[in-house]
């Protein structure tokens, strides 16, 4: 029985790719990989699958070698390998913990790497590959500053990647989407009553951008950009000089420390 991989398997678009194999592609053998394990059990009741549940903290390399004993354990033949799990921070470099930044780079980059490597020997012919980047990944992005470069090295790893694994008939596909639904931007300010700043709306449903994706992936393409508003920006992103980009970035910001506080406390009267 083929078998799919996800990471970040417990929220958002990693559950939302599940969902959606299940239901398109007829995937009845699931891998969850991700910290929240009530989550993923929750998610393998409601789409009545066979998963096998992997409670992991993929910044940390026991989470790392816990899906690694697991792949040789159980040596799945695997067709899909998703690899959604991520977070971001906003906040300039010297308000964001050092934990913080660290988690971005290893759960982002080192982790989807190690994953991806770990998996390849037990993939079929034929397999698909998810990498998720961001379009946060064509442009510098200050306050946003480490997430957006560990996307970046997801899309450029992932470009070169295809040629790599061509030999085996597999290919990876870089999702690159604008501001989706889910629980990212409500962990990326920590705040439970963030208001998104008008520039990110209006934001994609993961329903949409999951649906995208899998036709991306199944057409074996590189790279996903969603709709035409992420395009246009693409495009922009590459004729356009970073200092443009990053002056629009931070005009669409405003003040950058306060942009993402949401509900404002009255000020005081004197
Ligand atoms: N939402 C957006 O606007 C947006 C846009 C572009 C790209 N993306 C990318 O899409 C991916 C999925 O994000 P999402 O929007 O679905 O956000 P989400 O709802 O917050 O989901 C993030 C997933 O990553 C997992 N994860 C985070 N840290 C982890 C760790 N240390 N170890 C293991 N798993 C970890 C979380 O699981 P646990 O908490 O249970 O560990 C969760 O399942 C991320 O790579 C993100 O960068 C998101």
């Amino acid at each position: 029985m083929s078998v799919a991989i996800i990471t970040g398997a417990s929220s958002g678009i990693g559950r939302e790719f599940a969902r959606q194999m299940k239901e398109g592609l007829g995937v009845t053998e699931f891998w969850f990989i991700a910290r929240r394990e009530d989550k993923m059990r929750e998610l393998a009741e409601e789409l009545s699958v066979d998963a096998t549940v992997i409670s992991a903290d993929l910044a940390t390399s026991e989470g790392i070698e816990a899906v690694r004993a697991a792949l040789s354990e159980k040596k799945p033949s695997v067709k899909y390998l998703i690899n959604a799990a991520g977070f971001g921070k906003f906040g300039s470099f010297d308000q964001i913990d050092e934990s913080a930044v660290s988690g971005m780079i290893d759960v982002n980059a080192k982790a989807l790497v190690l994953i991806t490597h770990m998996t390849i020997p037990y993939m079929e012919r034929g397999g698909r590959i998810v990498q998720l980047g961001s379009g946060s990944c064509f442009t510098p992005l200050p306050y946003f500053n480490v997430y957006s470069s560990s996307k970046v090295f997801v899309l450029h790893y992932t470009k070169s990647l295809n040629h790599e694994i061509k030999k085996y008939g597999l290919r990876a596909t870089c999702l690159c989407p604008g501001w989706v639904e889910t629980e990212f931007l409500g962990a990326a300010t920590d705040r439970p009553d963030v208001t998104v700043p008008k520039a990110m709306k209006p934001l994609l449903t993961k329903e949409y951008v999951v649906k995208k994706c899998l036709v991306a992936m199944k057409r074996g393409r590189t790279m996903c950009v969603i709709n035409w508003y992420t395009r246009l920006q693409h495009l922009l992103f590459k004729i356009l000089p970073d200092s443009i980009l990053t002056k629009t970035w931070l005009g669409m910001l405003k003040h950058p420390e306060d942009s993402f506080k949401g509900v404002q406390e009255p000020k005081e009267e004197k």
